[in-house]
């Protein structure tokens, strides 16, 4: 059962409502499994009634909450979602990261919405490109990250060997939370090392939740019941040693993102799943402060939240769009009116939604470390605070300069305005940079991965019935301008064709080569090129 206690010790206790809250992401390269153990998160949070459901479902989840051909046609997930369920006492929101390498900044966002992180890794692959990025951005915020070594089931590297490489390739701790007995076909489950259980593995029914035995250690003569002599002495033997070279479960130093937990398991036969969820209720983090201009403590009673996505067209049918929103403290109530910073205006949040599992429902209330669904008409942007009346501003959620840049071109010249109001929005949803050039006409595009464009064009096409094409651009840099007023005029002035607005109506400097932005800091001292911009900041 949820307790206050579960409060790192340097903060008041939290409301037990907000105590009994984990809110995170999974991060992992894809194939690794993180569909497969989220469905078995949604089983056993009572989410799904049946394993399979998710994908068995995928067509009308798609349609649902991603809407996107591509997803389909290249089986990669595009944007990221929200569910929430409960276990074990615990509320989980589990926060979906955009599995594809090229949409770092969604997922960079994502990652500022969540307390922690679980990383999964497969067995025989160990950490992988897209892993490490993922820990990389978890590692700037210093989230707690738990590890799932998955595939065990299958002909898996040896469990030191794993260990080793997430230490050294990761620079962080590890520690066993459980041990693995037996490897491929010969693997029996695992040891059970925080609570002293042996963990069985069914392979007959993949559903079927591990048979766990309460021992008296590794000793217990019970174990010679279940495990053969030959893995029983090998267990034995390893885990003396890892008890010799790896540290303890230390959860301070888990809270700071030093030291890792490792559950060895295999998601597809629900194995080690359960473990990794006690684990998350146990240990995770409860909701943590969240950075503004002033550090925002979960219990403070005024509700705050920010905006950290937005989905535009989540139900083709109403137009709407969806802000998501982490709610940062207090207690949210349906109804409840709330101050939009940016704009200085009043609204009230009349049907917010909490997405369980694949369906969104309206909600009544939420709490601090919630995820809530907003429905709007393009008022919510990324970045943007909601708050009781303060003037609060939310940081850390940062707009990356995109790498690639291209012009759009509408297939159909006399749709040219409704193109430029598609783009505006996709702008505003952050899917993409849109430039509005000072001279000449039409936009220019940027993203961060290639893979975007697609996935422009195809929504473009699907939510507005407008062919679009991407064309090279001259430019391949943005970067925005910031600087004292006389020195910024004077540079636009003496640049006009390379000077564009972004959405937010802030100046960009485009440009072709690295040598013209070395050459601004040179001639134009006054003005400051940043290859980042702080939303709304
Ligand atoms: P992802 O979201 O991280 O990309 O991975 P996903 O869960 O889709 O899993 C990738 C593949 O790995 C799937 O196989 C899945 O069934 C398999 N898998 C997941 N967990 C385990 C496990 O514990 N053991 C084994 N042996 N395989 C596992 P697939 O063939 O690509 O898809 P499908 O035909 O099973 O749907």
């Amino acid at each position: 059962m949820p307790d206050t206690a579960s409060a790192p010790s340097n903060r008041p206790p939290l409301p037990p409502e907000i105590a009994r809250r984990r809110t995170f992401a999974i991060i992992s390269h894809p194939d690794a499994g993180k569909t497969t153990l989220t469905e078995k998160f949604l089983l056993y949070g009572g989410a799904i009634q049946m394993a399979g459901q998710v994908r068995a479902k995928g067509e009308a989840r798609r349609t649902r909450s991603d809407f996107m051909q591509m997803e389909k046609e290249r089986g990669i997930s595009v944007s990221a979602s929200a569910m929430s369920f409960d276990y074990d006492g615990h509320r989980f929101n589990l926060v979906d990261t955009p599995g594809h390498s090229d949409f770092s900044e969604d997922t960079y966002r994502t990652l500022t919405a969540v307390d922690a992180a679980v990383m999964v890794i497969d067995g025989a692959k160990g950490v992988e490109s897209q892993t490490r990025k993922l820990f990389e951005v978890c590692r700037l915020r210093d989230l707690p990250i738990l590890t799932f070594c998955n595939k065990m089931d299958r002909e898996a590297r040896d469990t030191f060997e794993i260990i080793d490489e997430i230490q050294e390739s990761l620079a962080i701790d590890v520690t066993p939370a459980s041990w693995p007995i037996g490897m491929g076909g010969d693997f029996l489950g695992c040891y059970d090392l925080l609570h002293d259980r042996l963990e069985l593995m069914d392979r007959a029914d993949r559903n079927k939740v591990a048979q766990s035995i309460r021992l008296d250690g590794l000793d217990d003569p019970r174990m010679a019941e279940h495990v053969p002599p030959s893995l029983l002495s090998q267990l034995r033997e390893e885990v003396q040693m890892a008890r010799e070279l790896l540290p303890g479960f230390d959860r301070q130093s888990f809270l700071e993102g030093h030291l890792t937990p490792i559950w060895f398991g295999s998601a597809i036969n629900s194995f080690g799943v359960r473990e990794l969820m006690e684990g998350i209720a146990q240990h995770g983090p409860p909701p943590q402060p969240q950075r503004a201009n002033r550090e925002v403590a979960p219990e403070e009673t005024p509700v705050t939240g920010f905006v950290f996505k937005v989905q535009a067209n989540m139900d083709p049918k109403h137009r709407d769009r969806v802000a998501f929103v982490r709610l940062a403290s207090g207690h949210f109530q349906r109804g409840m009116k709330m101050l939009h910073v940016r704009s200085g205006k009043q609204m009230t949040v009349a049907a917010p939604v909490l997405f369980l599992a694949a369906d969104r429902e309206v909600t009544e209330e939420a709490w601090a470390g919630d995820i809530l669904g907003i429905p709007n008409h393009g008022q919510l942007r990324i970045g943007d605070a909601l708050t009781e009346g303060e003037a609060l501003r939310f940081t850390g959620i940062p707009s990356f300069a995109p790498e690639l840049l291209r012009a759009a071109r509408a297939g159909d010249p006399m749709k040219a305005k409704h193109l430029d109001k598609a783009l505006m929005q996709f702008a505003e949803e952050g899917a993409a940079r849109v430039f509005k050039p000072m001279v000449g006409s039409g936009f220019v595009v940027g993203v961060v991965g290639a893979l975007q464009f697609d996935v422009l064009a195809s929504r473009i096409e699907l939510e507005y019935g407008l062919p679009v094409r991407f064309e090279a651009s001259q430019f391949t840099s943005a970067r925005w301008v910031s600087g004292e007023k006389p020195a910024v005029e004077k540079f636009v002035e003496a640049n006009k064709g390379h000077i564009a607005t972004d959405h937010d109506g802030d100046l960009v400097y485009l440009t072709r080569l690295q040598w013209d932005i070395d050459r601004v800091a040179r001639d134009h001292p006054g003005v400051r090129l940043t290859a980042t911009k702080e939303m709304h900041a």
